[in-house]
């Protein structure tokens, strides 16, 4: 990690930055850049680019492009977060395209007569999947934010669906990890299994019934995926196999246009995701609560002490306090005030870890996930996207509504499906993420804008619960100098309060700091899986320089022109 705070040549220039970044942040970067998770879905985006879209165009482009060669992370099915910033207007907002729950949801749906949590009832199957809003987001963006038609941004995707792609290694992995789900529903086994079997790497994977209904979405809009035929044939298919869905529940379902979450912190602003997501509290709290040590002059695993300590207190009150704000009263003043997290860091000892179960919070009865994707776009004008959307876990709920294509998402199990007890990636939640007819499940997903004097950066990351954390190890790396490839490939760790335990990828903490750690009664676990999937966009003011970095932990690839 580089010490940006710490190089004498780097205060200078720091200091210059000073005078001249009013100009900078007003100028234009002059180049584009596009990092996602897939090179196909980066050539969607840049080829709408070249023809004159602006990044807004290229965002849907890009996602669609997804829905289709990365299946088991996002898609039609699903939904998820655009933050944007237009640069003529410099001003930054959010498009939560998050599913909803449908009207016939309840609160304990996922509950049998004993109390007990259905098996899989919130995972696997339609039952487990909320109202899709990424199409919903992908006509607002076009319609309020793009220049160039829908159906023009759906052309790749849809050249993608009837031609076909080379499916690859990450995709396979899930294939094979949830095969005894995935084939249950034929559709999805017509699709991925071809003979009843996982796929070749490399193998041609065409969706000719995803192409035909791209086509009505092309043709039609909003109405041409939630109402009339597509959405007869997904509701149709959901109700038979068990699911709750009507057709109102799709005409219903809108997207919220929100105020992005702003935080400082040592001078790098973070612009980010607001609840729905946990995102933006987080990370407000995570740096309030840092802010009160001299963070610059910290190291090995004192540094990481802190971080720890600052990511438990922030998701106890993820469990307690968030929801859907449209839905239940988030004591947002409270927590995103410096005084409520210089009350919390009263509680921090240096020396010692704070066992969760002495704060207060939740009683508990008490996987990890390598989905989901984000990607990062600027224009040569400057305007930004940093989205990340979701089906929730490897291909969602593993339920293709037979003649869609589309994969449905289980986004339900983001809901506190009873008080305490932990979902898929081991969080806890209570009232406030309960379950209700048209409310939206509690996300972590944190698309953000960094912005300092020093330039600006584009982040975010698949990665469940941990996605908080990863932003704000990379909003830290760049912090301190670090480029687009030290935050995409830097090692990372977690702590989500409970369960009370550092996890960490082999090489975030070394074994000095690992004993030091224990003895100050922290537990540590290596993690087998890699964390996340970060796409990186970044432009240095000094040297005008645009880069796309992409994590080596995926295949993805980034391009600047
Ligand atoms: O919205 C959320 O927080 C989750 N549904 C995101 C899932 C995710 O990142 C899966 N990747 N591991």
């Amino acid at each position: 990690m580089t010490r940006y705070a710490r190089t004498p040549l780097r205060l200078l220039v720091a200091f210059v930055f000073l005078f001249t970044s009013a100009a900078c942040t007003a100028a234009r970067p002059g180049k584009t850049a596009i990092a996602s998770a897939d090179p196909l879905a980066t050539a969607a985006g840049y080829e709408v680019l070249e023809e004159g879209g602006n990044a807004f165009d290229a965002a849907v482009a890009v996602a669609a492009a997804l829905g289709v060669v990365e299946p088991a992370a996002s898609g039609f099915g699903g939904g998820g977060f655009f933050l944007l910033y237009r640069a003529d207007e410099e001003e930054y907002r959010f498009v939560d395209a998050r599913e909803v729950a449908p009207a016939a949801a309840g609160r304990n749906m996922y509950i049998d007569g004993n109390g007990q949590p259905l098996p899989g009832g919130s995972v696997d199957g339609p039952l487990a999947a909320g109202i899709p809003g990424e199409p919903a987001g992908m006509v607002y963006l076009a319609e309020n934010y793009g220049t160039l038609p829908l159906s023009r941004l759906l052309q790749p995707a849809i050249e993608l669906a009837e031609n076909g792609y080379r499916i690859e290694a990450r995709s396979l992995m899930g294939l094979r990890f949830r095969k005894q789900t995935l084939e249950k529903s034929a559709a999805f086994a017509e699709v991925f299994y071809p003979d009843g079997q996982v796929p070749e790497n490399g193998a041609l994977i065409a969706q000719p019934d995803l192409a035909a209904t791209l086509k009505r979405f092309a043709a039609g809009g909003f109405d041409g995926f939630y109402k009339g035929e597509t959405a007869r044939l997904l509701v149709d298919g959901v109700r038979a196999a068990g699911g709750i869905w009507s057709m109102e529940d799709l005409a219903n379902y809108r997207v919220v246009e929100r105020e992005p979450s702003v935080t400082n912190f040592s001078g790098m602003r973070v612009i980010t995701a607001p609840p729905p997501s946990s995102g933006g509290v987080a990370l407000t709290q995570m740096f309030n609560l840092l802010s009160g040590y001299p963070f610059a002059e910290l190291e090995g695993a004192q540094r990481k002490h802190y971080m720890v300590e600052a990511m438990r207190r922030a998701y106890r009150d993820r469990a307690i306090y968030l929801g859907d704000p449209d839905f239940v009263a988030i004591p947002l003043s409270m927590l995103l005030s410096r005084d409520y997290m210089a009350g919390q860091r009263v509680s921090v000892r240096g020396d010692r870890a704070t066992p969760s179960s002495v704060l207060d919070g939740i009683d508990t009865d008490g996987s990890e996930g390598t989905q989901t994707t984000h990607f990062s776009v600027m224009d040569a004008d400057g305007n930004r996207v940093a989205a990340t959307l979701t089906i929730n876990t490897w291909y969602g709920a593993g339920f293709m509504p037979p003649g869609t294509g589309v994969v449905l998402n289980n986004e339900m199990d983001d809901f506190s499906i009873k008080r305490g007890l932990p979902n898929e990636y081991e969080l806890i939640g209570d009232e406030a993420n309960s379950i209700a007819p048209g409310k939206r499940p509690l996300s972590s997903m944190s698309p953000t804008f960094l912005e300092s004097d020093r330039g600006i950066a584009i982040v975010g990351t698949p990665g469940g619960s941990r996605i908080i954390t990863m932003v704000l190890q990379a909003a830290i790396e760049w912090l301190e100098g670090g480029t687009g490839e030290d935050m995409v490939s830097m090692k990372r760790f977690h702590h989500q309060y409970l369960p009370d335990e550092i996890r960490y990828e082999p090489g975030a903490i070394s074994d000095t700091e690992i004993a030091e750690l224990e003895a100050m009664g922290h537990t540590l676990k290596p993690s087998r899986r890699p964390f996340g999937n970060m796409n990186v966009v970044t432009w240095d003011f000094a040297s005008g320089k645009v880069e796309a970095a992409t994590d080596p932990r995926g295949r993805a690839e980034g391009r600047v022109y």
